[in-house]
């Protein structure tokens, strides 16, 4: 099995654990998230906590589909083999990534933590959607290899959520924090690190496109 393989494996493995996990927080442990809302203390704004429940919804929803979509995506034989289904996919990806750009861009404001988390998410839902376009100009362009660099520095945002709920586990275990805290120093590691993380990626496991042989530029 090559590096690429594995590394695809071990990350759909990541992303099946991931989506049970949420399901089952949204589902059955906390479907009105009173937990994590009861961690909102000294909001700037006054917050509606039925508009940001369904926009918290509508949120995971699309959150869920990039999840998928883009894993679907990053398949060497969808993206060999099924060039029509892999562009159709994409679309669906950059419409998710708009939307769960947008409902995060209403949440920001209220975010746990207090205004530089807002901050924080702020620029995130400003270079995700970013990134996702100049993935998407680059395909248009035939510049398969920097579409592909893109693509997976897009990707790596969608474990955002994931990354700073293990961290702030982690950080509050080790140091004692308190939990809005603990959040805040996950969201200022979690962003960079995901950024770090894509570079690692592209230069290691996706450093070649398998089974692709057209001359490559950017
Ligand atoms: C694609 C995978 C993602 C999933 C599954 C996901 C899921 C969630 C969930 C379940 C929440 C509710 C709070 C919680 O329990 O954590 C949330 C909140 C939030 N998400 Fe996402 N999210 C994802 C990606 C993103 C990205 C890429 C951004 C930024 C561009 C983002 C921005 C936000 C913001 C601002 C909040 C509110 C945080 C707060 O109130 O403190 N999410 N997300």
């Amino acid at each position: 099995m090559s590096n690429t393989k594995r590394f695809y494996t071990l990350m759909l493995a990541v992303i099946f654990l991931f989506i049970l996990y949420i399901a089952y927080v949204q589902i059955i442990y906390d479907p009105q998230s009173t937990g994590f809302l009861g961690f909102k203390t000294n909001l700037l704004h006054p917050l509606n906590t039925t508009i940001w429940l369904a926009m918290m919804r509508v949120h995971v929803v699309f959150a869920y589909i990039s999840l998928i979509s883009g894993a679907v995506n990053f398949a060497s034989t969808i993206c060999r083999k099924h060039r029509k289904l892999h562009k159709l996919n994409g679309y669906i990806y950059v419409a998710a990534v708009m939307i769960v750009g947008l409902t995060s861009g209403y949440m920001a404001p209220y975010a746990t933590g207090g205004r530089s988390v807002s901050i924080a998410f702020n620029v995130l839902t400003m270079i995700w959607p970013a990134f996702t376009v100049i993935a998407l100009i680059q395909i248009r362009k035939k510049q398969i290899h920097s579409h592909r660099k893109w693509m997976v520095r897009s990707y790596a945002c969608c474990f955002t959520n994931l990354t700073v709920h293990l961290l702030t586990f982690f950080i509050r275990n080790a140091s004692g924090w308190s939990y809005p805290a603990s959040y805040r120093m996950s969201v200022y590691i979690s962003i960079p690190l995901l950024l770090i993380l894509a570079e690692i990626v592209i230069r290691t496991a996706w450093k070649k496109p398998e089974g692709m042989n057209r001359p490559e530029s950017a």
